[in-house]
């Protein structure tokens, strides 16, 4: 379409902004297609559910940061990248243990990345090399910040990364002071896959538009993990725990249907519900909620995982609305014992691969990203002197 010119057009009866950029496509990408109808996810070229049944998050690490999966060569390489880039520049674990305690996990990971960029090696000369270490040694790095952080504000001992096992595995061994079982493990391998890419959500926006200008990658991170702290993104699973944790504090009492409907009922929103392009069931709410079923069943605490499908058929009925990632990813990460205020950090983890595909991709065929505003203020007023004002 030929670039409008808004210079000269009578805007008033031309409004010519998508709010929120809604239905813009700003980039042509390899890294995810999203069908919002159907509710398929593709990760380069394989489906969600392919993906969830067979790889291991740093398969699809891998995946996204070439556009093809690995030979077993390559990934031996990167797990043994990844295991030994976990630990963190001393500095950067004295900041963590010397924070407030009651700072916002989200707000440690947020300077914490932005601090090992101090550490980094200086540049090679081949900036795509050095972005690719970038991108792995963040990818290593996320997990320990988050976990150290965790401990450190609890008074406990901060427990250094193993120089073995997978990303699940040690985030799980740092942060509860004790290896995982082999299904613990294998229910955060598979919530980092979920979580890992979806596209031009606000976060990898975020860090698009900060690689276009020819930033580093740190700050495109770092940009990005600001724009997944909001609610209205990444930090919609804490509030969905926060909301079931709010039931449950009077559980004798609880009426998840008739929350659901006073809260609709005075326009407040449901959190881990709707989406911008998902119009169907959100593929990833889909195999959440069966990891949440059966984690439920395991522990025997099943109440939070029937409050929440009693709000899924009351959003269901009254909105026609579905539930996204974040409803269901809450209950599963409550049920491996992580307290809710972590759960946009594993989120952030996760989507650290998806956020340096993305600009691996924005880096290798780069224009400024640049949009229009549409300009609604007064024109050409006459000067007060501040006297006169
Ligand atoms: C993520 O983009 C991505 O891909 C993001 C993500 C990813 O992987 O990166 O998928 C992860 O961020 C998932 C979304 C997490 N956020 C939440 O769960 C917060 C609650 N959801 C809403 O705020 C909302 O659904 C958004 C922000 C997710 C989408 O908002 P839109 O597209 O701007 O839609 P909208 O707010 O204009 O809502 C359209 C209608 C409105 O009703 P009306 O005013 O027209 O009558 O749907 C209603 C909304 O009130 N609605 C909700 C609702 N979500 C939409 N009503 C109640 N509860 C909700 N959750």
């Amino acid at each position: 379409m030929a670039q409008q010119n808004l210079d000269n057009i009578d805007t008033t009866e031309h409004p010519y902004i998508n709010k929120g950029l809604e239905g813009i496509v700003a980039f042509s990408t390899t890294k995810s297609f999203i069908d919002g109808q159907k509710g398929d996810l593709i990760y380069a070229g394989y489906n969600i559910d392919t993906l969830a049944e067979n790889a291991t998050f740093e398969e699809v690490c891998f995946l996204l940061w070439n556009d093809r999966l690995p030979n077993s060569t390559e990934l031996e390489e990167l797990n043994n990248s990844l295991k030994s880039q976990r630990s963190l520049p001393q500095p950067v674990l004295d900041y963590i243990k010397s924070t407030n305690k009651k700072a916002e996990p989200m707000a440690v990971l947020r300077t914490a990345v932005s601090m090992i960029a101090d550490f980094q090696d200086a540049p090679s000369g081949d900036a795509e090399k050095d972005n690719r270490d970038d991108a792995i040694s963040m990818t290593a790095q996320m997990p320990t910040i988050i976990a150290a952080f965790a401990r450190a504000r609890s008074g406990k001992e901060i427990v250094a990364p193993l120089d073995n096992g997978s990303t699940a595995f040690n985030f799980l061994y740092m942060l509860n002071g004790e290896k995982p079982g082999e299904e613990a493990e294998k229910t955060m391998d598979l919530c980092l896959i979920l979580h890992a890419e979806h596209g031009m959500n606000a976060s990898t926006f975020t860090c698009r538009a900060i690689c276009s200008t020819e930033s580093d990658m740190f700050s495109a991170v770092t940009g990005a993990i600001g724009a997944l702290k909001g609610p209205l993104h990444g930090g919609a699973n804490t509030a969905v725990m926060n909301m079931l944790l709010e039931m449950d504090a009077n559980a004798e009492t609880a009426d998840p249907v008739q929350f659901t409907k006073d809260r609709l009922a005075s326009k407040k929103k449901i959190m881990g519900f709707g989406h911008r392009v998902y119009k169907t069931f959100d593929p990833r709410a889909r195999l959440l909620r069966g990891m949440s079923k059966s984690l439920s069943e395991e522990t025997g605490q099943t109440e939070l995982y029937e409050w929440s499908e009693s709000i899924l058929k009351t959003m269901k009925d009254e909105k026609n609305i579905d539930p996204n990632v974040d409803f269901f990813s809450a209950t599963v990460y409550y049920s491996l014992g992580i307290e809710p205020d972590l759960f946009t950090c594993i989120f952030a983890m996760s989507r650290v691969s998806g956020w340096t595909a993305h600009y691996l991709e924005q880096d290798a065929n780069n224009r400024l990203v640049r949009p229009r505003a549409l300009y609604i203020g007064e024109k050409n007023l006459d000067w007060t002197p501040v006297e006169e004002r």
